[in-house]
């Protein structure tokens, strides 16, 4: 089978480099191109990486484990050496004859400019804001709500574009919609609170400036975070139809904290529910949901949600390598008087399942299901 050719926008940021790494020795998409901005262009992939090493060189966190981390030192050990001597273009010299996707993973001010022109040519599965409150644009999340996806083609007749711009959620909502999604389902969201403790990799290019305020700290405020985590989580767990979106009706209230970590979203949550579920059945329901089952993709991990009974479990330092980064891990699940419902904590890879891994991942699915195209 020929492979779909695909471009990575936004190639030499954190989660641009982690869409390098998904793709690597990818069955079903071949990487042709890459862009980043001016002043990275007509330089190689090696020298970009070489380049940005330094700054995160002095951090003092790394992922423990290497298949996770994210840093551009990381990275460069783990690519294919033939992709080191690509040289990166500018997102608007990139050439769009014959691809059949880019992935964007660009700052939401550069995503607001540049997708649009790129969506008008080809599907477009974004990690950046900038479309995800669009009214005819779906919020996709791989595995948690595939029927949204039928949204794409009123975002493309309304535009008038050949391709559509998918936009996948924050890296903090991830976490929570993956494993509030089966809880949903059997009885009803109602309320939520939730605290994260955030990894520095999250901010991006300003990671290691992050990285130096965080160390021996705790930073109390992310900004712009908790709207976006309170609107996108309803909106993810919304009902669709052809021409919108109905958010989930349900209180969410989000506090975001930045933690001295380096890779990898530790969340306190707390959820109320409409109907009695206890520890016991949503722990096995959990650990048994499985939206992968029987089809086939490249990436899906072979367990979707880690329930660990161990009480001091998920760490990032010990769990963020599950499923190499895609799997979500929950543990400390128990009551909550407060909400009438269930609390716990989990462990999400900002970066690898809230942002590249979990692009690809929702790529796969997407080819998959004949929804992968342009038209014509
Ligand atoms: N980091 C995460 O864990 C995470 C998780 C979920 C979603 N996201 C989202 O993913 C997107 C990228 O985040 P990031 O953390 O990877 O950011 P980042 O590390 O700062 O990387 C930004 C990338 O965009 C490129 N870029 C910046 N301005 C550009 C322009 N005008 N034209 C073309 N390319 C431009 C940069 O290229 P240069 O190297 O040339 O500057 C770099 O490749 C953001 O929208 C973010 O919200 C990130």
């Amino acid at each position: 089978v020929k492979r779909r050719r695909v471009a990575v926008v936004g190639a030499t940021g954190v989660a641009g480099r982690q869409a390098l790494a998904a793709l690597a020795g990818h069955p079903w998409f071949e990487l042709v191109a890459l862009a980043a901005s001016g002043r990275s262009a007509g330089s190689t992939l090696g020298e970009l990486l070489e380049r940005d090493a330094a700054s995160w060189a002095d951090t003092g966190l790394a992922a423990p484990d290497p298949v996770v981390d994210t840093r551009p030192q990381a990275l460069a050990r783990r690519l294919p050496n033939e992709w080191l001597g690509l040289r990166a273009v500018t997102a608007e010299d990139l050439p769009l004859d014959g691809l059949d996707l880019v992935f964007s993973m660009l700052p939401t001010e550069a995503a607001r400019r540049i997708e649009p022109r790129l969506a008008a040519s080809v599907p477009v599965i974004s990690a950046a804001a900038a479309f995800r409150d669009e009214p005819d644009t779906p919020l996709l999340l791989a595995g948690v709500n595939p029927d949204h996806a039928a949204l794409l083609d009123a975002q493309r007749r309304a535009r008038g574009w050949r391709g559509f711009v998918a936009p996948t959620p924050n890296c903090t909502t991830v976490g929570l919609a993956v494993c509030l999604a089966p809880l949903h389902a059997a009885a009803g969201v109602r309320s939520v609170v939730l605290t994260s403790m955030q990894a520095v990799s999250g901010a991006g290019g300003d990671g290691p400036r992050v990285a130096a305020a965080a160390a021996g700290n705790v930073l109390p405020f992310i900004d712009g975070e908790e709207p976006k985590v309170e609107r996108e989580f309803a909106k993810i767990l919304g009902r669709a139809d052809a021409a919108r979106v109905t958010p989930l009706d349900c209180v969410v209230s989000a506090t975001c904290t930045r933690v001295p970590v380096a890779d990898g979203h530790t969340l306190s949550v707390s959820v109320g529910l409409r109907e009695p579920l206890d520890v016991a059945a949503a722990g096995k329901l959990l650990a048994s949901h499985d939206p992968w089952r029987g089809r086939g993709l490249p990436s899906a991990p072979e367990r979707w949600i880690v329930v660990r009974d161990d009480p001091d479990r998920p760490q990032p330092r010990l769990d963020l390598g599950a499923g190499a980064g895609l799997s979500t891990v929950l543990g400390r699940l128990r009551p909550d008087a407060v909400l009438g419902g269930l609390r716990f904590v989990v462990l999400s890879h900002n970066a690898v399942m809230g942002a590249a891994g979990g692009a690809v991942l929702l790529a796969e699915d997407l080819a998959d299901r004949g929804l992968l195209t342009t038209a014509d």
